[in-house]
Order: structure tokens, then C-alpha cells, then sequence
């Protein structure tokens, strides 16, 4: 028999095939039941009639409970009313597992409860749908870069020191020695631009962030190109071109699933170049004209974030922050050197940052000197500071952030659900 895919099916029409997958739903109507399947790749109607089975099959139909899992051979028909537009005409039916009655109803249920079983959650068609979409953005991000001549490059997990703050490191014990679980690659990814020129890495990030929002989790992937020469300007052309490409790619191979997932895809068909790039200085204006008050040299929260980005129908970048808020490599301005040349990029729709980053000071006695006004170890260092040592040049990268880009083009409130398994402030299981 021919084992098929659902997404296949089209492909078979007229002919028997045999479909390997689960009970979705099911009803019935005397002499007919109606088995709706999932595969993993769709789904899809199996229409059982009485006189095309075994009484044995027949009785067995009606028997199925939710999510057991399945073999059904029969015959491929064209039907617009099918989810899919096909249906199989049955013949067979195998029953591999029954399933006990499915924790997960076709009701509203707590996010608590779905978090505490998202092994099944993961199940149901919105949560498929990001999964997918998730899979194609991360090979538009490696497609994107490959095609600019940038080399992947990995970045250690391990690290000794902190990147982006002491605060949020997440300590573990390395041979009795204190290791770090990394927060960014990007330290590892300027020596990397050194030596290859134009690199990236593509991994997980922790940070151990006490702040319960919906755009924080403890672990999260990040894109992280840096390249040599660039200057901040380059990086924000690079950075819109990237969030451009993902948009575009998601859209053009992934429209089914915004549909499930009752995206505005009209919304996303508004981002194109360019994007509004303002001055953290500009922005203090907009947000005082929107009633907001903010100090100079104090960051946008994410209340001020969601106001900015509720302004623009595209992503904005805003930039030349003080430098004060931002990291310890940040490079400053020349002219004002109370300015740090870094660029957040804002997604539209109230969802926020999903880019951050920059120049980076690539001067060995500037950088010392924030290195110990930011009282981190220098010895953890070193290495660091050897990229200033032998054949300094200025350079630049950004972090895209995944599950912030995918929650804002997939319209998803809340990050946690745009990873499989993910972990926040209290919540380690499943
Ligand atoms: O702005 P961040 O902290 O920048 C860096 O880590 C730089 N070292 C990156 C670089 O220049 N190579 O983080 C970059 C992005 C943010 O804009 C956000 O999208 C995401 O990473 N991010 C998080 N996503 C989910 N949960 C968290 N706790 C996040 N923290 C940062
Ligand atoms: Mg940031």
C-alpha cells in the first residue's frame, strides 16, 4: 500500500493510498462516520460508509477516541468541502493505539494548563502553524545571510564572562570552576569578523530575566551577524533588508498557516523599505507628545516601546542611544560621545524590540576603560581585548531576536507560544 502525506494528496487523486496519523475529530451519521485525520502535515476527511467496510472496521470508527493514532487505506476524491479539498474514500481501517480521553478539548482552556501540557498542545493547528512558520524564518535567516557572503560560525554555550549584563547570567558549575550560560554570541562573533569577515551565529541565548512579560523568556534563539568595516548605518541596511526578507518569505511560503493563526496579513504586506529611522533623542519628542515623559539617558521601557511602535506602520529603528544604557563594547559618537552608536529596531503593532545593536568600540584603551567602569573582570577578557591588540578595525552586528520577530509577523500576543518548550521565570516543565 502507498503510504501519503496529507499535504500529498493532490498528487493521488483516483488512486488508493494508506494514511498514517491521528483521530482530530469525529462524527457520525448512521451508515457514514466521518474520521477528520491529522498527519503532521494537514488535515484531512476520511469518509467510512457501511458498505465499503467490514462490519468489524465500521463498528471500530465509531469506537475512536480523540488523538489515537491510526492507519486508514482507501481512495483519494476531490472534495472542496474537505479540509485540504481531498478526501479518502475508506477501506480499511487499523486502529495502532487508543487513545485515553485527550486532556485537550476543543474549548478555551487556561494558559496554565496548556503550558503544563504543551508535549500535546503542540498538537492542535494554531500551535503546528507556528511551528511551521517558525522553520521557515530560520532558513530565510540562514538563506538571507548566505546569500551576502556571510559564513555561520558557532558561538560557545559556555562562556566565562557576561555580555550583556551581570544580572541575567545564569550561572553553572564547570568543573568547579563558575561558567556562564551565554547571552549573546556576539563577543565570539567580533573575533569571528576577523578572521572570516563577514559571520553569523544562530543559537540559543539565556538570560535569567526576573521580569514576567510576554516578551521575555529565559532561553530564546538569536540570528547574530557582525561584520568587519560595517559602520552602524550598514548594519541598520543590512538589519532592514533581513526583517524585509523574513516578512516577504513568510508570506510568500507560509500563507496557510498566518491564515490559521487569523493573521492581518495586509499588515504585514505594508512592510517594505524603508524603514523610519529616529534618534533616541527624536523619540524622547514623540513620546512627550503623546504624554509621556521620560528623562534623558533613562531606556525605553516596554510600555514607551509599545507606544513607539504602535506609531509606525512598519518596523522603526531608533538610534544613537546614551551611552549610559547601553552595553560596555558599545562604540560612542565622536561629536557626542555621551551617545552610544547602537540601534534597536522597533516591530510595529505594539510588539517592541525584536533587533538590537551596533558599532562596537574596537579602541584598546577605551575599551579597558568601560570594562572596569562596568567593574567586569578584565582577565575574562583578554582574548577580548587581543581582537583590539592585533589588527583592530571598526565593525558592527546586530541580535534579531526569533521568537519576538515571529510573534510580531505571526500576530501572537505572547512569545512563549512561538517556541516549542519554552522556559520562563517559573517555568521549567514540560
Ligand atoms: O538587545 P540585546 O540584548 O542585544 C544583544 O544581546 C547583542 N549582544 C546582540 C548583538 O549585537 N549581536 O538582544 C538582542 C535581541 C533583542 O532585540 C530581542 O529581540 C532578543 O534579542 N531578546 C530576547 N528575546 C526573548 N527573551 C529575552 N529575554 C530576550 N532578550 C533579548
Ligand atoms: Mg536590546
Amino acid at each position: 500500500m502507498n503510504w501519503t502525506y496529507i499535504e500529498d494528496l493532490g498528487k493521488h487523486v483516483g488512486k488508493e493510498v494508506e494514511l498514517r496519523g491521528w483521530v482530530h475529530h469525529r462524527r457520525s451519521s448512521g451508515k457514514l462516520h466521518f474520521l477528520v485525520l491529522r498527519d503532521g502535515t494537514g488535515i484531512s476527511q476520511a469518509v467510512i460508509f457501511k458498505g465499503d467496510v467490514s462490519p468489524e472496521v465500521f463498528e471500530l470508527a465509531d469506537k475512536l477516541s480523540l488523538e489515537s493514532s491510526v492507519i486508514v487505506k482507501g481512495t483519494v476524491r476531490e472534495d472542496q468541502r474537505s479540509p485540504g479539498g481531498f478526501e479518502i474514500g475508506v477501506k480499511d481501517l487499523i486502529l495502532v493505539h487508543q487513545a485515553e480521553p485527550y486532556p485537550i478539548q476543543p474549548k478555551e482552556h487556561g494558559v496554565d494548563f496548556l503550558l503544563t501540557h504543551r508535549h500535546l498542545w503542540l498538537r492542535s493547528p494554531k500551535q503546528t502553524a507556528l511551528m511551521r512558520i517558525r522553520d521557515e524564518a530560520i532558513k530565510a535567516c540562514r538563506d538571507f545571510l548566505d546569500r551576502r557572503g556571510f559564513i555561520m560560525l558557532d558561538a560557545p554555550i559556555f562562556t566565562p564572562a557576561a555580555c550583556e549584563g551581570t544580572s541575567t547570567l545564569f550561572q553553572t558549575d564547570y568543573f568547579g570552576m563558575p561558567a556562564y550560560l551565554t547571552q549573546s554570541g556576539q563577543l565570539y562573533m567580533e573575533a569571528g569578523a576577523f578572521a572570516l569577515g563577514r559571520v553569523y551565529c544562530f543559537g540559543p541565548c539565556f538570560r535569567a530575566e526576573k521580569s514576567k512579560t510576554r516578551r521575555h523568556l529565559t532561553e530564546f534563539w538569536m540570528l547574530e551577524p557582525e561584520a568587519a568595516w560595517y559602520h552602524l548605518s550598514d548594519m541598520m541596511d543590512l538589519a532592514e533588508d533581513l526583517v524585509c526578507y523574513l516578512v516577504e518569505r513568510v508570506l510568500e511560503k507560509k500563507k496557510r498557516e498566518l491564515i490559521i493563526l487569523e493573521r492581518d496579513i495586509s499588515k504585514l504586506e505594508q512592510v517594505r523599505k524603508p524603514f523610519p529611522r529616529i534618534t533616541y533623542d527624536e523619540a524622547l519628542k514623540i513620546l512627550e507628545g503623546k504624554g509621556i515623559k521620560i528623562e534623558w539617558g533613562n531606556d525605553l521601557g516596554g510600555d514607551e516601546e509599545t507606544v513607539m511602535s504602535l506609531n509606525y506602520d512598519r518596523p522603526v529603528m531608533i538610534h544613537h542611544y546614551p551611552s549610559q544604557i547601553k552595553a560596555f563594547y558599545m562604540a560612542r559618537d565622536e561629536q557626542r560621545p555621551e551617545l552610544a552608536l547602537g540601534v534597536d529596531m522597533l516591530a510595529p503593532e505594539g510588539h517592541g524590540e525584536i533587533v538590537g545593536g551596533g558599532e562596537r568600540e574596537w579602541r584598546y584603551e577605551e575599551l579597558t576603560r568601560r570594562i572596569k567602569e562596568n567593574n567586569l573582570p578584565q582577565e575574562a577578557f583578554e582574548w577580548y581585548l587581543d581582537l583590539r591588540r592585533f589588527g583592530a578595525a571598526p565593525h558592527s552586528g546586530f541580535g534579531l531576536g526569533l521568537e519576538r520577530t515571529l510573534a510580531w509577523i505571526c500576530g501572537i500576543h505572547h512569545i512563549r507560544e512561538t517556541i516549542p518548550f519554552p522556559r520562563m521565570l517559573e517555568r521549567i516543565y514540560p
